[in-house]
Order: C-alpha cells, then sequence, then structure tokens
C-alpha cells in the first residue's frame, strides 16, 4: 500500500513504502495473531482443566446413577442428568389415585405425544412404578423451571391437588408432569430413558425396557 502525503504545492502524492516499512508491518502483524492466539490458549486452559473425566462425561450424556432410598413419600428430589435438572416425585398413594380424576383438566391426559416418555412410561402414571416419577424440571414452554407446589390447595387455590406451577407464564402440571389445560407449555413434561438397577437405584439416562 502506498502512503500519502501533500507536496509543497499542496497537492497529494502518493509514494510506494521502502522495503524495511513493509518489513516491519509483517512483524507487527504477525506478533500481534501469535499474542491473540496465546492469550485463548492461555483462558482455555482453566476450564477444561476444572473437569474431572467423569464430569465432562456426565455433561455429555453418560447415563446418571441416582439412590432414591432416602426420598420420602410426598416429597421430590432433584438429580441432574446432561445438565438438566431431573426430578424423582415419590407420590403417596393418594396422589397417585388423584391423577386418575383430573384427566378432563389437561391437555394430553393419555400421553399421546410419544416424544415426551417412554413407551415404557405410557400410562396414567408416566411411571414405571405407580407412585415414583421421573420427569425432567424443564418447563416445555420456554424452559423455565417450575416450582413443586406438592401440597394440595395453598397459593394454587382450593382446587389444587398437588404438582408444579411455572412462575415465567403461568403453566401448571400434575404431579406426573402432565399439563394442565389453559398453559402455555403446549405438551407435558419429558420423562427421560430410566430403568431401575435395584429396587431404590435409578439408572437415568439409558433408553432401556425397565422391568422391576
Ligand atoms: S416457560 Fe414455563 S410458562 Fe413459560
Amino acid at each position: 500500500m502506498s502512503d500519502t502525503k501533500i507536496n509543497k504545492n499542496n497537492a497529494l502524492s502518493f509514494s510506494t513504502p521502502s522495503v524495511v516499512d513493509q518489513e516491519k508491518r509483517n512483524f507487527l502483524v504477525t506478533a500481534t495473531a501469535c499474542t491473540g492466539t496465546i492469550g485463548v490458549a492461555v483462558a482455555a486452559i482453566p476450564f477444561v482443566g476444572s473437569m474431572l473425566p467423569s464430569e465432562r462425561a456426565k455433561a455429555a450424556g453418560a447415563p446418571v446413577e441416582v439412590d432414591i432410598s432416602k426420598v420420602q413419600s410426598g416429597t421430590i428430589f432433584t438429580a441432574e442428568w446432561r445438565g438438566k435438572p431431573v426430578w424423582i416425585i415419590h407420590r403417596t398413594d393418594e396422589q397417585t389415585a388423584e391423577l386418575a380424576k383430573h384427566n378432563n383438566q389437561l391437555s394430553d391426559p393419555m400421553c399421546e405425544v410419544t416424544s415426551q416418555q417412554p413407551t415404557y412410561c405410557k400410562n396414567s402414571h408416566r411411571s414405571i412404578k405407580e407412585n415414583i416419577s421421573v420427569v425432567v424440571g424443564i418447563c416445555t414452554h420456554l424452559g423455565c423451571s417450575p416450582t413443586p407446589k406438592m401440597q394440595a390447595g395453598g397459593d394454587m387455590g382450593d382446587n389444587w391437588t398437588g404438582g408444579f406451577f411455572c412462575p415465567c407464564h403461568g403453566s401448571k402440571f400434575d404431579l406426573a408432569g402432565r399439563v394442565f389445560k389453559g398453559s402455555p407449555a403446549p405438551i407435558n413434561l419429558v420423562v427421560p430413558p430410566h430403568q431401575y438397577l435395584t429396587e431404590t437405584t435409578i439408572l437415568i439416562g439409558v433408553d432401556a425396557k425397565a422391568e422391576v
């Protein structure tokens, strides 16, 4: 590229840069590029180094084993799989019995949207064991995390029999993760693939036909 100068006659003149100037420019360009590369490499080391192999495997989607022996009836436990919250919902007998009573209030009571649960959970309680559901705790509207409202009534009103409320736009789900009609969320919460390894141990992330 040429340099631009004004000569004594106020006219613009163009001169070709010397070989030395061109070499200086080439050096500066190369040095800047190298500095940028080193900066990226240094920034990346702490992030990769901070993840243990097992953590990297889990983040990539490895199955997660969950001990549910201490999850009391009427409560939920939150595990993590693929970076998502997964609820282990342990219903009481009464809560499970209630599920079949409000089918007419739900958008998909019979779990017809097949993408939302494995076939072995396509039943009224959406689970392998009647009283225990495994559900991804992410709203199917825009991805917020709904709040557990396990108890009947309370601030959810007299007709509420327990479930989950998404505070972002007001979607409601029952204790099997089925969405109530009128919610912004169009479909039920996702039931991930899972199976029982023992009576009280669940493996989340394996799409095997589980039998208890
Ligand atoms: S993200 Fe849950 S209702 Fe909108």
